[in-house]
């Protein structure tokens, strides 16, 4: 069925094994002075391991300090790094995978290229040489170029960054000298490729059309092109959880047919998804955040286990990590990312009993159950808050997560689930050497609901409570609320009331303005610093609002003031850990990362 995946490919006189690359993402996991780590090794080696075809290696500088793009970004730009790259291809070499490193150079987004001199430019095109060189006798099999994001070569390329009269002011001659550059050092036979902006996404840059002009120029000199988005809004090139899954492949199909292979990049997830890409629009496929969720995505498909894929679920923690944090990336859905540490069986078996079915609980269920223990899982909703978080508009790949854990968990014959509201007897009654507490959080409650007025967000998002062509309100401007307007907003006027100054502050600044955009684009009103002060029954409440009190018609209040962690019974003199909502309302990687943590102890 999913042949296609797992055809070779020639790039230049190389042979890639498939279809599948791993692209460029920055992990944070090198050191502050641009030396490889040894989890940075290890993060790579996993997904070497997982099978696919072509492993690129996340953005590293060519010239440092200038051209340095972001905190703990490797360096490759002096021989003095030779040997950590080495030490790298060395440890990587054994495996299917071939391996390539994306060069990059910050440029100056916001100057443009135009103030660079002769002399500068081939400075820099000689480090871009020397970066390659250092892959190249490390053992590298290619190297890639990084001409998209807004990053230099993006720069030369668009119209937006580049109003030179000189040479350079031809859009591609700073890609073709790169080129040049590293084939004088490294010969014609190593191969190049490309990850092009064929569209800035952004007005009077790069369009698609003159993207293809840059693409058939191009071919001449790069062994493989990556067809990706130029320096428009980030939101494109990092979409989250709603974007349809390949949905910029149009961008390889656009620019095809070429004499070099070309790869379609973005929201790649599923087998079904990539082999139609293949099929239709491109010669290879990037499953970037699909590796990291999964790294062994490509052995699972190959071997016809597609249900044992942990799909990415578009949390985006990954990407509040490298962007809004400059620190190391974490997965919501996969736990060991930024650990990669083995799951190895227990010392000592013990009775484990897991109280809670959420992200958190499962994940503790799943360790625990390959480490051999006898693990009792009790659950009253499997899936616990994903059921609901799933609902609003754009976020149903989060019940993804949920299946998987249904997959995962039905395979151990050492964990026995109970499908009940656990007791403290019915724990007790186990016997168990260790109790772990993974029972979420519940709906904060200001005030009692009141029938026909006030409603919670859990019943809302449930469907346990509907409304059609109605005035509402939503109280709490978290990322609750937001989600439980933008769902309402389908089908009522919505007005959401907040307390902050700014509605979902903690969320992960794209995903955020993604949210803010649907609301606007939803009539949805937004009151912030804005507090609910009184309600009546008669379809009033009044908000307070920088000391100025109004009245607020509507026809229902949705209480969605966020949680509070639910802890429902202690147990004494058996180790027990609380985790996840349990211990304090956080998010979905907190709860998978201490249901893995937990388990990986006992
Ligand atoms: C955390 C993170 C870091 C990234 N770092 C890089 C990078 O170093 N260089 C690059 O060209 N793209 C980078 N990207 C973009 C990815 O390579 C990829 O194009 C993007 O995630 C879309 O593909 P996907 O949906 O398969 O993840 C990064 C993406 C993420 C999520
Ligand atoms: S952190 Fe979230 S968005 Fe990023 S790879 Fe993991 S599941 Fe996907």
């Amino acid at each position: 069925m999913y042949d296609e995946l797992f055809e070779p490919i020639k790039i230049g006189k190389i042979t890639v094994a498939n279809r599948m690359i791993f692209p460029p993402i920055s992990t944070n996991f090198g050191k502050e002075d641009g030396h490889l780590s040894e989890l940075f090794l290890r993060h790579y080696k996993t997904r070497a391991k997982g099978g696919v075809g072509l492993l690129i290696i996340e953005n590293s500088c060519v010239s440092f300090p200038e051209g340095k793009h972001g905190a703990y970004e490797p360096r490759i730009d002096s021989w003095e790094f030779y040997d950590d790259w080495k030490k790298f291809a060395g440890r990587l070499k054994g495996y299917e995978s071939k391996l390539s490193v994306e060069l990059t150079h910050e440029g100056w987004k916001k100057k443009g290229v135009g103030f660079l001199s002769e002399e500068k430019i081939k400075e820099i095109i000689e480090k871009y040489g020397t970066a390659a060189e250092i892959a190249c006798k490390a053992g590298f099999d290619m190297v890639e170029v990084q001409g998209a994001h807004g990053l230099i070569v993006n720069q030369f390329l668009s119209p937006l960054t580049n109003n030179r009269e000189d040479k350079w002011g031809n859009p591609v001659e700073f890609a073709i000298a790169i080129r040049k550059e590293i084939e004088k050092r490294c010969g014609r036979d190593f191969p190049v490729t490309i990850r092009l902006a064929v569209d800035d996404f952004k007005e009077g840059g790069i369009t698609l059309e003159e993207g293809k002009k840059i693409a058939h120029i191009l071919q001449e000199h790069y062994d493989m092109i990556q067809a990706d988005i130029g320096l428009g809004p980030k939101e494109y090139r990092l979409e989250s959880i709603s974007f349809e899954q390949g949905w910029r492949s149009y961008l390889a199909e656009k620019i095809r047919p070429l004499k070099v292979p070309v790869a379609a990049v973005g929201m790649i997830r599923e087998p079904d998804i990539a082999v139609d890409i293949l099929r239709h629009k491109a010669d290879m496929v990037v499953l970037g955040r699909t590796l990291i969720a999964d790294p062994y995505w490509p052995i699972k498909v190959r071997e016809g286990r597609v249900n044992e894929i942990r799909r990415c679920i578009g949390c985006s923690e990954c990407i509040k990590a490298r962007h809004d944090e400059d620190t190391r990336i974490r997965c919501g859905a996969n736990p060991q990312v930024g650990r990669e540490i083995d799951i190895e069986p227990a010392m000592e078996k013990r009775t484990v009993v897991i109280v809670g079915g959420g992200p958190a609980g499962l994940e503790a269920a799943r360790v625990s159950s390959i480490r051999g223990h006898n693990v009792h899982l009790f659950y009253d909703e499997f899936g616990g808050t994903l059921n609901i978080a799933k609902v609003p508009p754009g976020k149903k790949k989060l019940g993804w997560l949920i299946e998987y854990y249904k997959n995962e968990l039905a395979k151990y014959d050492n964990l026995e689930m109970h499908h009940k509201r656990a007791l403290k007897q019915d724990v007790l009654a186990l016997d168990p050497d260790v109790v772990i507490i993974a029972t979420g959080a519940r709906p904060f409650i200001p005030c009692p609901p009141m029938h026909n007025f006030v409603y919670l967000y859990d019943d809302v998002l449930r469907g346990e409570v509907k409304f059609n062509g109605k005035k509402l309100a939503v109280g709490g401007g978290g990322l609750v609320g937001c989600e439980t307007a933008n769902f309402l907003a389908e089908n009522n006027e919505v007005i959401l009331i907040g307390r902050a100054p700014e509605i979902a502050f903690k969320v992960e600044t794209l995903t955020r303005k993604h949210l803010i955009n649907e609301l606007e684009e939803k009539d949805v009103k937004i009151m912030t610093s804005a507090e609910i002060v009184d309600i009546s029954r008669s379809g009033e409440i009044v908000v307070e609002q920088e000391g100025t009190q109004m009245i607020v018609e509507t026809d229902a209040l949705i209480a969605a003031f966020g949680s509070r962690s639910f802890v429902p019974f202690q147990i004494e003199n058996i180790p027990t850990y609380i985790i996840g909502d349990a211990k304090g309302v956080r998010n979905i990687y907190s709860a998978t990362s201490e249901g893995f943590e937990v388990a990986i102890q006992i």
